[in-house]
């Protein structure tokens, strides 16, 4: 090959540039901001050969680092061949591009590479959102060897930075009922890793986003500047992240599936297809960020991203499993008066030799309990109906109690070591779907629940257990259990919904420990976290809108908390609301304030779910004890701007102006407070009937929120309209 080769892989804003040199390496020069002129790439001078003294031996930048012959760092593909030779070399062969759509707005390139010595090939594929600025990569990897080959890991993607000085990298980290807490840290030498091996409820305790910025730490308090990088991986299992600062100060990110555990035997012919990880890069700070990925989400991968949400009571916090059939039909009737969408049925109303009546029991067992309820599930969807709601219900299917009939008819079901003790989590253990007849089972609960009852409107899917004792009766492979689980979860999912694409159905995991963009292909929306204290919501909610469109967080209104009504309904507005309390508990005020709220949010939703957020005051934020956040139409003549009071020193509160952001300059807006409680003295700032967008956006305006006010909404409305 003459001259290098360069593969722009383009968004409008990014680029990640591919250069294969003369002796076709392959290697990442660039990722940033677009160039407008791509011969420019060129000029970017090759660390490889500048800095290496002539060897080590030109593989730090790998676009796909092989392993065994010429790295010295962290692989991203490690094999052992058929021959049982521990060593792979990859060279670039050729590259393709073409559009996936009529308007060009979804390019994707393959780059070829292959093993000069062994028939082993590997395609680097690069999905590139134009508009929305996103890139997902992925790898497919084949041979045509003797024998199977061990893949001891098969990474999605193999990035490097080298335009940078200093790296700091936001990941987010919890456990159950703390979800998705931020903490920021300067990369130094050496590898920092996040990682799961929980197998199932796999980001419980790390989630597979994060954030990193380049140079200087991020810039929470402007959103609108720093240049910033967003990464996830879309798997829903072990994972691993490695962000590796090498000799020469650069950044080299390998994200994929977690090899622990995992070598896989991958047959001749046979294609092994990553999972995506999915990035952006933005000049422009964190708040653009956060529009891509909405955006994208949206549109291109959660089902119905651009439609409609129902809003719901449910009963889960009100009975936990003591119920029957006249209390649930009484709770029909509340969510009726309430107001809402639908009425769900949380867990409890399955299993009758172990019936439901604890989380010790009966899990598994997807028959309606006669004694809690004798007239079935058709039943409390007649009287839904006739209280015209909807209806939905839980299940949680890839999870088993012990006491359960399926346990004792299907022991080999489950996952579990046959020599060991056996280990629960919340008192179950994991069915094995790497077992096709373990899927079969399983689609085949969904699949009933709606051929009997086509008037099933909803699906809460929950997921408590993670894997212990790793271990599956059937499989030929036991390396192959923790992968071949989550594909057959996947190719569940999928027959789910080509059999049923419209039908709304939560992600839930014990609260948030399973959020990916893998999974989130199959669902509507997600329950971030259990905890549903007002002031922990506006911390949890406001770490997953990094990542998560609106649209997507199942938000209810509950008793955990201390604060008021008023404060833990503002929160859950945030996002798609819903009700988990007793409403026949709600005093006159509570329930007239309830039934406004979601009179208004039908008329709201839509700029809430479909809108831009804009972050202004971070909860983080050191002295000013608030957040405040702003959604605002495309047309950006009507907006719904929350503020909350997250402290309570001296004097917290607003205590001035925020400068608001995505209003249109030109634009004279009317502002109004809602979710007024009644009995409340009118609101301080109600009518304002007319003020610029470019006053609200340079100036600012004070919503003016502190004890007495401890959290305040505002619409915006264009006064033309
Ligand atoms: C999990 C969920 C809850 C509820 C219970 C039912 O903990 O997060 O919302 O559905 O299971 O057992």
């Amino acid at each position: 090959m003459g001259a290098n080769l360069h593969i722009p892989i383009e968004t409008e804003c990014t680029a990640l540039v591919i250069r294969v040199n003369q002796q076709c390496d392959f290697s990442t020069v660039y990722i940033g901001k677009r160039l407008a002129n791509p011969k420019d790439y060129e000029l970017i001078p090759s660390f490889e050969a500048k800095q290496f003294n002539g060897d080590y031996t030109g593989l730090y930048s790998s676009a796909y680092t092989p392993n065994g012959t010429r790295n010295l760092l962290e692989p991203a593909l490690q094999v052992i061949h058929a021959d049982q030779n521990p060593s792979l070399d990859l060279k670039y062969v050729s590259h393709q591009q073409k559009s996936l759509d009529q308007s060009n707005e979804v390019i994707l390139t393959k780059i070829y590479l292959k093993d000069p010595v062994y028939p082993f090939e590997v395609i680097l594929h690069y999905r590139a959102y134009y508009k929305e600025n996103i890139i997902e990569q992925w790898s497919s990897i084949q041979h045509n060897e003797t024998d199977s080959v061990r893949l001891q890991k098969y990474s999605s993607a193999n990035l490097y930075f080298s335009t940078f000085h200093q790296y700091y990298l936001t990941h987010f980290h919890g456990a159950w009922a703390r979800e998705m807490i931020p903490e920021e840290i300067q990369l130094t030498a050496g590898i920092k890793v996040l990682d799961t091996k929980l197998g199932t409820r796999a980001d419980l305790f790390q989630a597979p986003s994060f954030l990193l910025s380049f140079n200087q730490p991020i810039n929470y308090e402007n959103e609108d500047s720093g240049e910033v990088f967003a990464g996830t991986l879309a798997w829903t299992g072990n994972y691993k992240i490695e962000f590796e600062i090498d000799s020469m100060r650069n950044l080299r990110l390998i994200a994929g599936i977690n090899p622990y555990a995992s070598e896989y035997f991958l047959i001749p012919n046979k294609e092994f297809v990553t999972p995506s990880f999915l990035f952006t890069y933005s000049s422009q700070g964190l708040s653009t960020i956060s529009h891509r990925w909405h955006q994208w989400a949206r549109k291109y991968r959660v089902p119905d991203g651009q439609g409609n949400r129902l809003t719901l009571l449910n009963n889960w916090e009100s009975t936990y499993f003591d119920f029957d059939e006249a209390k649930l039909t009484s709770l029909i009737q509340d969510a009726r008066q309430l107001g809402v969408d639908l009425f769900l049925l949380d867990d409890g109303w399955f299993g009758n030799k172990y019936p439901r009546d604890n989380d010790s029991a009966g899990l598994g067992d997807w028959q309606v309990n006669r004694r809690k309820l004798p007239n079935g599930i058709g039943y409390l969807i007649s009287q839904a109906q006739a209280n015209n709601i909807q209806f939905g219900i839980w299940i949680e299917p890839e999870m088993v109690n012990p006491r359960s009939e399926l346990y004792e008819n299907h022991p080999d079901w489950v996952i579990k070591l046959p020599n060991r003790s056996e280990y629960y989590f919340r008192n179950q253990l994991v069915l094995d779907m790497s077992n096709p007849q373990v899927q079969e089972f399983v689609f085949d609960i969904v699949d009933r629940l709606f051929t009997d009852h086509p008037q099933l409107a909803y699906i809460k899917w929950d997921c408590n257990a993670v894997i212990y004792n790793a271990y599956s009766p059937t499989n030929l492979h036991q390396s192959h259990l923790y992968v071949d689980y989550v594909r057959g979860l996947y190719d569940i999912l999928d027959r789910l919904r080509k059999k049923y694409p419209s039908v709304p159905i939560m992600l839930c995991s014990g609260g948030g420990g399973r959020v990916d963009y893998g999974i989130l292909q199959y669902f509507t929306e997600f329950w971030p976290s259990d905890n549903t204290d007002g002031l922990e919501r506006v911390f949890i909610q406001w770490n997953y809108s990094f990542f998560f469109p609106t649209i997507t967080l199942c938000n209810h209104v509950t008793n955990w908390g201390k604060q008021s009504l008023k404060f833990r309904t503002d929160v859950a507005m945030m996002g798609k609301l819903g009700y988990d309390l007793v409403v026949s508990k709600l005093n006159e005020n509570e329930l007239k304030f309830s039934q406004q709220v979601l009179h208004d949010y039908a008329r709201l939703k839509s700029i809430i779910w479909h809108g831009r957020l804009f972050r202004l005051v971070s909860p983080y934020r050191l002295n000013r004890d608030i957040a405040s956040l702003i959604y605002v139409n495309a047309e950006q003549d009507q907006a719904v701007w929350f503020t909350y009071l997250v402290g309570n020193r001296y004097l917290a509160g607003s205590n001035g102006v925020i400068r608001l952001k995505g209003l249109n300059p030109l634009t004279m807006y009317k502002i109004q407070e809602i979710n007024i409680y009644p009995g409340t003295d009118q609101s301080t700032i109600v009518s304002v009937q007319s003020i610029s967008g470019d006053y609200l956006m340079t100036y600012g305006f004070d919503p003016v929120v502190d004890v007495q006010r401890a959290s305040v909404v505002l619409q915006l409305t264009n006064v033309m309209n």
